[in-house]
């Protein structure tokens, strides 16, 4: 069955759209033609959350929120949703609780991040948990607000997000429920003609059809990458596939010694998958980007971009993780360090689809450290990003794999520091020095605006020397600002 229209939910209502340009952001969609312009336009390209709305989706027949950047969203990725804007909030006049506590504690004072904060803090209302303050301020990392207002906004998150949500989607709950259900139909959704389109296949036969006659056409999967091609670098982008309604393709699996991650699976969802074979690949992941960007970003646009600096291809590249890549009908798999051929350029052939990482669990004689340098803790990109994984045999190292994110031009292993390592006791520091030095017979890295050459090869050798200590130990605390493994800091 194909449709040609994108249809979502908003104010109880169906919108069905038979016309749109490919690369409408929901934003563009929200100010110029719906004239909503309560949602704000600050950064347009994901970093300051003026401009967050929040999408409703059906999960275990539940709805469920979710803060995303309407300026890096395209307008056909919400088909199937229900779209709330902070026009939406004050319900017969009036003030939603989480607006009504930011007046009552002066947390709005030039304004314009205001939408935004309170919609993140909607869908955080709606999560159905009282969060911690830690948990509140990891919720609005992706919120910027110039006027320093941070405390008091987080005293009306700590206020209103009682983990009890009585309003008015509440009230509406089960009716939604059941229009959302009905407006997930099985139809491959095609809005254009043969040269200018926004596809959004549900069946994978589908999309593979679709991408291998139109080889030239832009995947999107959460276009947190994309949206900017759209919004600063003002590319055309005539036909987009957009691969997020593809039925199973977000499917996480967590069987026996891997964890398989679908090609569409956010980071929101891959998340406490990841994290479960270690706190550090959790830890990272809550640092890639922020809510917004975690809620549409998928694991597999990580990879699938060749971008030397993404956080996921290290870590899982360190893990042993496997690709497979997906052409019409024929898969291939091949070891992730291998798809990473030069800059800009990944084993991939035109109209082939990223399709799922297998990721191996750890065995109980691995140990594995990730380390995330940023010049900002929160919502920044990496100037190195290191992940180690040591095999042990008692305290000898029988091997290692580690690789490095911004030290060249792609993700990539350190196999002569590898080599050095092997053989290595844990207990003999004195040691490890030969395979420090060997980093820089692996890596000639570049200097650029978030880091110098030197200091890039400097926190590389560091941070193997930071993993080293710490598995020698069994303890983080000492190399940390906080424990992440159950001791104390
Ligand atoms: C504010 C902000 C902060 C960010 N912070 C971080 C960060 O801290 N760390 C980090 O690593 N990244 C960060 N990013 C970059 C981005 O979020 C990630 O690279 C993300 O994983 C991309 O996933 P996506 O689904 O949005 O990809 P998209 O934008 O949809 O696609 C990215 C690229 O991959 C292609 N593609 C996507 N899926 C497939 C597929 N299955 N098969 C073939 N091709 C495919 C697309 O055509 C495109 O070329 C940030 C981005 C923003 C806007
Ligand atoms: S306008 Fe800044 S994140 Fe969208
Ligand atoms: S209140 Fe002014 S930017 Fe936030």
């Amino acid at each position: 069955m194909m449709r040609q229209t994108i249809r979502f939910l908003r104010r109880g209502q169906v919108v069905e759209l038979s016309s749109i340009a490919p690369t409408r952001t929901l934003l563009d969609y929200l100010r110029l033609e719906e004239k909503s312009k309560g949602t704000k336009e600050g950064c347009n390209e994901g970093d300051c959350g003026a401009c967050t709305v929040a999408l409703g989706s059906l999960e275990n027949d539940r709805v469920v929120y979710e803060p995303v950047n309407a300026c890096i969203l395209l307008l056909g990725q919400i088909d199937g949703k229900e779209l709330v804007t902070v026009d939406d909030l004050a319900v017969g006049g009036k003030l939603h609780p989480v607006q009504k506590a930011f007046v009552d504690n002066h947390a709005s004072q030039c304004g314009f991040c205001t939408p935004g904060f309170v919609m993140s803090l909607f869908t955080l209302y709606h999560a159905g948990k009282k969060p911690t303050r830690q948990e509140i301020v990891d919720h609005i990392a992706g919120n910027l607000c110039r006027c320093t207002g941070y405390r008091p906004i987080v005293d009306a998150a700590v206020k209103s997000c009682t983990g009890k949500p009585a309003d008015a989607w509440i009230a509406a709950a089960k009716a939604t429920a059941v229009q959302l259900a009905a407006l997930n139909d099985a139809a491959d959704v095609f809005v254009g003609d043969t040269s200018t389109f926004f596809a959004a296949p549900y069946h994978e036969e589908a999309l593979t059809r679709l991408y291998a006659d139109h080889p030239d056409a832009t995947i999107v999967a959460g276009a947190t990458d994309v949206g900017l091609w759209v919004t600063k670098q003002l590319r055309t982008l005539p036909k987009i596939i957009h691969i997020g309604r593809t039925k199973g393709l977000d499917k996480i699996s967590d069987e026996g010694p891997q964890i398989s991650i679908g090609a569409t699976a956010t980071y929101s969802s891959a998340e406490a998958f990841l994290g479960s074979i270690d706190p550090d690949i959790g830890e990272v992941i809550r640092r890639i980007g922020a809510k917004q960007v975690r809620a549409s970003g998928t694991v597999g646009g990580n990879i699938a971009n060749g971008s030397p600096i993404g956080d996921s291809p290290p870590m899982l590249i360190a893990l042993g993780a496997t690709l497979l890549l997906r052409h019409g009908g024929n898969e291939r798999q091949l070891p992730l360090e291998d798809f990473f051929v030069a800059y800009g350029k990944q084993d991939r052939a035109p109209g082939e689809l990223v399709w799922r990482i297998d990721v191996p669990k750890l065995k109980a004689n691995e140990a594995f450290r990730a380390f995330k340098l940023t010049k900002r803790f929160d919502q920044d990109i990496s100037a190195v990003m290191g992940a180690f994984k040591f095999t042990l045999d008692g305290r000898a190292i029988l091997s290692a794999r580690i690789a490095f994110g911004g030290m060249a031009a792609t993700p990539k292993r350190a196999l002569k520091t590898e080599a050095a390592l092997h053989g290595i006791s844990l207990d003999e520091p004195q040691n490890w020095e030969r395979a420090i030095l060997a980093m820089a017979e692996d890596y000639q890295p570049i200097g650029d605006m978030r880091a110098s050459a030197e200091y890039r090869l400097v926190a590389a050798r560091a941070l193997l020397r930071k993993a080293l200590m710490e598995v020698a130990s069994g303890n983080s605390a000492a190399t940390r600002v906080a424990g992440l493994r159950g001791e104390a800091a």
